[in-house]
């Protein structure tokens, strides 16, 4: 089995890389390293003794991606590779439409004419509406998206369905990611943001680490049980073994099918302090400020259908996140140092 990972030197595409490798798929990596470094890709061959080919490129570029499926026979293609940051999305939302919907159009084109029909998608629980109940089952009401970046994986997930829709050969996994946190527990691979990070877990590990004054807790005084946001936070190890798990689902069933990936579980801004404190006796100073703008008080999933469909739960506890994130952030304090 060969698989083509887009955006694998990114953050949950490298720690992918590791668990397709150790799952004996030869594995061959697109990223154009906007936002990532090839040592992640580097420190996926100390972890795993293999080292993922690596093409240095846009997906954009179609006459790449028309070698790239000339050299290789896949039998699917994981499309990770996409702008991220919902501030920056608010300012370049132009940049971000072209990015994240380009790539996806070029890739499924050559992806066709190449007969290569299955595809693993990074889609995001803000295809989500605030107006839900929780928690949040695949049917609930997408949309009233409040920023491009959301809208980026609303309108990836509409293509998608729409080319499945036409062309019943296409097998397609819409995973809707909640919170992905953590590193492996080497301590080796792990998240990298540059800049200030926009995350809660980056800015704790940072904050400990003394790259970051204190933490601003945005807002206690939201509808939850110590009146901080309340989140669904999966290890990336886990979420990176959905993937291994979707691909054997894709392999056997045909159509777009969008699955939560998360615990099931909210954790608030306070509880993820403390137990990070906890487990790592470190201290992460921190100040209550108001709410940002966008943010919803509880985001959990239901968790179920990815039990059912793809055989997979989250397994790692949110100690394991905190530890595995101290690990990478401490023996690591710049990242990748790029
Ligand atoms: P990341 O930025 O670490 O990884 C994305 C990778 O894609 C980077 O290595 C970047 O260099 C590469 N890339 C971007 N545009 C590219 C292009 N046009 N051509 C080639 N490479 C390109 O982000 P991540 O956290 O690993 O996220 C991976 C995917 O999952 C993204 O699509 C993201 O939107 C989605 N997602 C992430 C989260 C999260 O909290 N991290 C949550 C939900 C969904
Ligand atoms: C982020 C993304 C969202 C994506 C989701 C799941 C942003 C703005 N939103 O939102 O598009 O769907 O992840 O991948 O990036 N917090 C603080 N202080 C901080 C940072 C965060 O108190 O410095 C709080 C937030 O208010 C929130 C919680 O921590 O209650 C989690 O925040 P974050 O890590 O940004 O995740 P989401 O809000 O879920």
């Amino acid at each position: 089995m060969k698989v083509l990972v887009t955006g694998g030197a990114g953050y949950i595409g490298s720690h992918t890389c590791v668990e397709l490798i150790n799952s004996s798929i030869d594995t061959v990596v697109l990223d154009n390293l906007c936002n990532s470094s090839e040592k992640s890709l580097d420190r996926v061959r100390e972890i795993t003794g293999t080292s993922p080919v690596f093409y240095k490129g846009d997906v954009r570029d179609e006459a790449l991606l028309e070698r790239i499926f000339s050299e290789n026979e896949f039998d699917c293609v994981i499309h990770f590779a996409g702008l991220k940051c919902v501030p920056e999305s608010v300012k370049k939302p132009a940049e971000y439409y072209e990015n994240n919907l380009g790539s996806t159009l070029v890739l499924c084109k050559v992806m066709a004419r190449h007969g290569c029909k299955r595809l693993v998608f990074s889609s995001s629980a803000t295809v989500y509406s605030a107006v839900n109940e929780m928690p949040l089952k695949e049917d609930s009401i997408k949309g009233d998206c409040t920023n491009p970046y959301g809208w980026t994986k609303y309108m990836g997930e509409r293509i998608l369905t729409d080319i499945a829709t036409a062309d019943p050969e296409w097998a397609i996994a819409l995973l809707r990611y909640f919170n992905p946190i953590g590193a492996h527990e080497s301590g080796l691979i792990g998240e990298d943001p540059r800049g200030i990070p926009n995350n809660l877990m980056p800015f704790i590990a940072q904050t400990a680490v003394g790259r970051r004054d204190r933490l601003t807790v945005f807002g206690n005084d939201y509808n939850t049980k110590d009146g901080t946001g309340v989140r669904d936070y999966l290890h990336v190890v886990d979420l990176a073994k959905g993937h291994v798990a979707a691909i054997g689902y894709i392999m056997e069933h045909k159509g777009a099918e969008p699955i939560n990936l998360g615990t099931g579980t909210g954790i608030s801004v306070l509880d993820m302090v403390e137990t990070f404190k906890q487990v790592n006796q470190v201290d992460v100073p921190y100040g209550f400020g108001p709410r940002r703008a966008g943010d919803v008080a509880t985001c959990y999933a239901q968790a179920d259908k990815a039990k059912r469909l793809l055989g997979w739960r989250a397994e790692k506890t949110l100690e394991d996140m905190c530890r595995d994130t101290w690990r990478w952030q401490s023996s690591n304090p710049d990242g990748y140092g790029e």
